[in-house]
Formats: structure tokens, C-alpha cells, sequence
């Protein structure tokens, strides 16, 4: 196995590495330099995966896995454990599961009393790739996703890609499409890399997936350190994601985040064309590349272009009440435009559509 690839990430209070190799996670304590009491964070999945493994957790709080628990409640329920088990802001909050736990052990840490170290331990693709770097934590509310948040910096990210063996297959395939997210605003060579090999987890060499990872997470740490609370540039990171959390809305969440983020890449690289400003070959490509990869590129034909834009006016990524979408002119040249005329998006949507 290769050695840790270590990337550091300033932040407007500090700074933190992430540490991107194998077999991390059971020595989390030493490799993240924790002195006091350890409150491991986990999901049903993850926790009955992994939980034993990890040297040294006083107390392991586990709570259902899944999307619709990424909710104040079970924020709550964490709160309870916490006290139940004395501790106080010496302790540290490590969390260890996929984008969901991240996002909510995280939030967890910033408000509990008014806040304690923070350790992320991402074991989902998306969560390596995207979630856990950055300082974003929240959670959902009944009326729409990521409504409730703050900003919190972990102490260390330890990105254990062995993990990645016991992830369901279309979770890692989800994962891949943040990755050609990633490519698409920076870098045309993980572009390249994605679609010129086969990507599994029985064939493809670790030292390949090591890189794969690390240079992703590289993109989103530049675009982050930049713009730490999202006043500019870090918008482009929602590239197709206005797009995919409409369509993940839409179908009541039976798309995942990667799929709508994969068709979402496809509908933005239609909307940058048929604006005329880029060519409609990138649309072509990026749908080979996702195909390559085994991700969606057209919307299903049971998801009404009418509701879809109904609820891209309900996601916050919204200006002044026009519509946002992050555009391209080409990869690597990526550009925000806040009023995007509504017969373009639903023109767009009508093309995208399966069988359309
Ligand atoms: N904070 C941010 O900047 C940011 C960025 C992107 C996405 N997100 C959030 O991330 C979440 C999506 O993350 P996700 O896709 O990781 O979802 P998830 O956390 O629900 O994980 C997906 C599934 O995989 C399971 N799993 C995770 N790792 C596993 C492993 N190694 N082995 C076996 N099973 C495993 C989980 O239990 C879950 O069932 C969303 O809530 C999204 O809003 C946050
Ligand atoms: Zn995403």
C-alpha cells in the first residue's frame, strides 16, 4: 500500500490536513492528534462496519443511516449522548460515516456547547471527494435540504480509501460524478483519467484510487481556501446542482445526489449551449464520460420539466429571487449567472429528458 498523501487546508482560523491513504481510521486518535475524550459518530451501516476498529472512542453514538435522518432530532439525540457521557467542550466529535454524518456530527460539534473539536472520517466517495472539506455542516428541515448549518472546521479530515471496499456500488458510482464535477472546473486531466480506465474496486490499483481522491479533493480545497464562506468563486462548486437537487426533490429522493448531480451536469453543459456560450460538444462529452462511469445523463421521462423548475425556485442557491445556475464556456471555465430566463431552463429540461 502507498504511503498518506497529506493535503493542507487554511481557513480563515487556522489550518488542517487531510490525510488521503489506507488503513487510517483505527488509529484516528494518534493521526489526529486527539488529548481528550472521543465521541465517535456514526450510521446503523458504517457503525456495525467499522465502529470496533477505532482505538480509544469513549462513548459511540450511532444513529440511523440515511438521508431523511439528517435532521434536528437526531442532532438532538447526539446532544443526549453527549451529556449522558460528561462531555464538555475538552472533547472531541469524530465523525465517521458518509456526507450524511459528516454534514450532521459536524453541526453537532459546532453548537454543542457553543463548541468542540471536530474530526471527519468520510467513508463514502461523495464524502471524500466533496462533504467533508470545506467547513459546511447541517442538516435538512422538512422544507428543504441543508436549511439549518454553520460553518465549522475540523481539526483533520482522514480520508481512509480502503473503506471504500464495503460502500454499495451505486454509491460509489454516485461519488464518481462530484469527481467529473471536480474535473470540469479545474482539471481537464482527472477528465482524462476518469474516462481512460476501467474504475473498480477489484481491479483498479489503491495507489490509482489514492490519486484519483487526493487530486479531487485538491480542486475543492483550492476553491475553498479562496473563498472560505461562499461569497464568490466557491458557488461554482454547485455546478449541476440546481439541475440535481430539483430532480432528487422531484422523484422523492429515489435519484441519488450523484445521479441528479450527473444529469445536472448534462443540463448545464445544454442551458451553456443553447445560450451559445460553449459548444455542444462539451454536452457530448461529458454524457461519454459519465456513461464510461455508469451514471445517468438524461432525466426520467416521469419527472414533469414544469415541477422540476418549481422546485429549483425552492433550493436556496437563489439570488435576489432569480434563478442561479453556474455555467461553462469550456472545462475549467466555469461563470455564475443569476437570471436565467425560465423558457431556457424549461427548454433545456424538455432536451435532457429521457427519450426526449
Ligand atoms: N458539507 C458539504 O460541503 C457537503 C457537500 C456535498 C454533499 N453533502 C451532503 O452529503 C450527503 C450525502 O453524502 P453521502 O452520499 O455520503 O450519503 P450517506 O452519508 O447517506 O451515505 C450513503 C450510504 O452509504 C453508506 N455508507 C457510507 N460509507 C460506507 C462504507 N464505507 N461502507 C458501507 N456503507 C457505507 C451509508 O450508511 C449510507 O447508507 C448529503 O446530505 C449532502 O447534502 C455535504
Ligand atoms: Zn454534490
Amino acid at each position: 500500500m502507498t504511503l498518506p498523501i497529506t493535503l493542507p487546508v487554511t481557513h480563515p482560523t487556522g489550518i488542517y490536513n487531510v490525510i488521503v491513504g489506507a488503513n487510517l481510521i483505527a488509529n484516528v486518535r494518534e493521526m489526529a492528534n486527539i488529548q481528550g475524550a472521543l465521541a465517535l459518530v456514526t450510521d446503523s451501516n458504517v457503525g456495525l462496519l467499522y465502529a470496533s476498529q477505532i482505538d480509544g472512542a469513549d462513548c459511540i453514538i450511532t444513529v440511523p443511516a440515511g438521508e431523511k435522518y439528517k435532521t434536528l432530532p437526531t442532532v438532538a439525540s447526539i446532544y443526549d449522548q453527549l451529556l449522558v457521557n460528561g462531555f464538555d467542550r475538552k472533547g472531541t466529535i469524530v465523525a465517521l460515516g458518509g456526507g450524511v454524518i459528516g454534514d450532521m456530527a459536524g453541526f453537532a460539534a459546532a453548537s454543542y456547547m457553543r463548541g468542540l473539536d471536530f474530526v471527519q472520517c468520510p467513508t463514502s466517495l461523495l464524502a471524500m471527494v466533496d462533504a467533508s472539506v470545506g467547513g459546511k455542516t447541517g442538516v435538512d428541515l422538512p422544507q428543504g435540504k441543508n436549511l439549518v448549518g454553520a460553518f465549522k472546521q475540523p481539526t483533520a479530515v482522514l480520508v481512509d480509501i480502503t473503506t471504500l471496499r464495503t460502500l454499495p456500488p451505486a454509491e460509489l458510482v454516485s461519488g464518481m460524478a462530484e469527481i467529473v464535477k471536480h474535473g470540469l472546473m479545474t482539471n481537464p486531466d482527472l477528465l482524462m483519467r476518469l474516462e481512460s480506465s476501467q474504475w473498480s474496486m477489484d481491479s483498479t490499483p489503491w495507489s490509482d484510487w489514492q490519486a484519483l481522491v487526493a487530486d479531487a479533493i485538491r480542486v475543492k480545497r483550492d476553491v475553498v481556501q479562496e473563498d472560505p464562506f461562499e461569497h464568490g468563486r466557491r458557488a461554482l462548486l454547485n455546478l449541476g446542482h440546481t439541475f440535481g437537487h430539483a430532480i432528487e426533490q422531484v422523484s422523492g429522493y429515489t435519484v441519488r445526489h450523484g445521479e441528479g448531480v450527473a444529469m445536472g451536469l448534462v443540463a448545464a453543459a445544454n442551458l451553456s449551449a443553447s445560450l451559445e456560450y460553449c459548444d455542444p460538444a462539451l454536452q457530448t462529452r461529458i454524457e461519454s464520460i459519465l456513461t464510461h462511469l455508469n451514471l445517468p445523463t438524461r432525466v426520467p421521462a416521469h419527472l414533469p420539466p414544469d415541477a422540476l423548475y418549481a422546485a429549483m425556485g425552492s433550493d436556496k442557491k437563489k439570488a435576489a429571487g432569480k434563478l442561479r445556475f453556474i455555467l461553462m464556456r469550456g472545462v475549467g471555465d466555469l461563470f455564475i449567472v443569476n437570471d436565467v430566463e425560465k423558457t431556457a431552463v424549461l427548454r433545456t429540461l424538455e432536451r435532457v429528458r429521457m427519450n426526449g
